[in-house]
């Protein structure tokens, strides 16, 4: 549960969580009792419609202050939370936090979202093979964000989400500059498109719902085939109306 304080942040176990989002990253600094998320307050009710719903093992993909693994932790109350972060550059407040959750709680810095090989490990070592919520709030380009979900999807279990955040980057003003430094980045939504091609394709995905700030891909129950199959689209080299 938590409890608003102010519009931009929140407490939640005695922890205050505060939201900082600014392109190029939020500048602010996490302390022990006092933790900033990258997040937009219209993200929230996403995860606080998760709360108590049995997640017992949560992969995050990007930590930056680790306000968000903080968060996940205690709204979830998983049995084990591990994170990955391409910086190698510590967080001592979130180092604290990890030590102080008996080994529950792990961050693997130094690590890209597209090394396969290392986040099979993590599933493996962490979580048995197996996980029961992913967030994928990382670098948000299109080909490193498809790699993490082709690595990840299917160790997702049944009926678990996959949620990729922030997938609308490309539209937004600032974006379409071509002075922008993610201007030749492929659109993230392109990878929304894939996935809807995967789901009728093979019966890995159940669902995936869109809201403006998350795509949500929902495990199937069906155990065999691979959630990937082969491109059938049409009309990819189209030219748009
Ligand atoms: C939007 S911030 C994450 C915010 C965090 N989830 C939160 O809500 O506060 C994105 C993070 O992803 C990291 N990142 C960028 N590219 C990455 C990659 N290829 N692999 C893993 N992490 C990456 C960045 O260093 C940054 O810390």
């Amino acid at each position: 549960m938590i409890n608003w304080i102010n519009k931009s942040s929140f407490e939640i176990d005695g922890y205050r969580i505060t939201l900082d989002w600014a392109a190029g990253g939020s500048k602010r600094a996490s302390s022990e009792r006092n933790f900033t998320m990258m997040k937009g307050r219209d993200f929230i009710d996403h995860y606080t419609a998760l709360e108590n719903t049995g997640i017992e093992k949560v992969l995050e993909v990007g930590v930056y202050q680790g306000g968000s693994v903080v968060f996940l932790d205690r709204l979830l109350r998983p049995k084990k939370l591990s994170a990955i972060e391409l910086s190698q550059e510590a967080v001592p407040a979130l180092d604290t936090y990890v030590q102080n959750s008996g080994g529950r709680v792990n961050i693997y810095y130094g690590t890209s979202q597209d090394e396969s090989l290392k986040i099979n490990k993590i599933i493996e070592s962490d979580f048995g093979g197996e996980v029961d919520f992913v967030v994928d709030d990382a670098s948000h380009w299109y080909e490193y964000s498809k790699s993490t979900f082709h690595t990840v999807f299917p160790r997702v279990k049944p009926g678990g989400y996959y949620f990729i955040e922030d997938w609308s980057w490309s539209f937004q003003p600032d974006f379409q500059a071509p002075s922008n430094g993610w201007f030749n980045q492929n659109s993230l939504a392109n990878l929304a498109i894939d996935l809807m091609e995967d789901m009728v394709n093979s019966d890995g995905i159940e669902s995936i719902e869109i809201s403006r700030q998350v795509i949500k891909v929902k495990r199937s129950n069906a155990p065999g085939r691979s959630p990937f199959a082969t491109t059938a689209r049409r009309s990819r080299q189209m030219n748009l109306l």
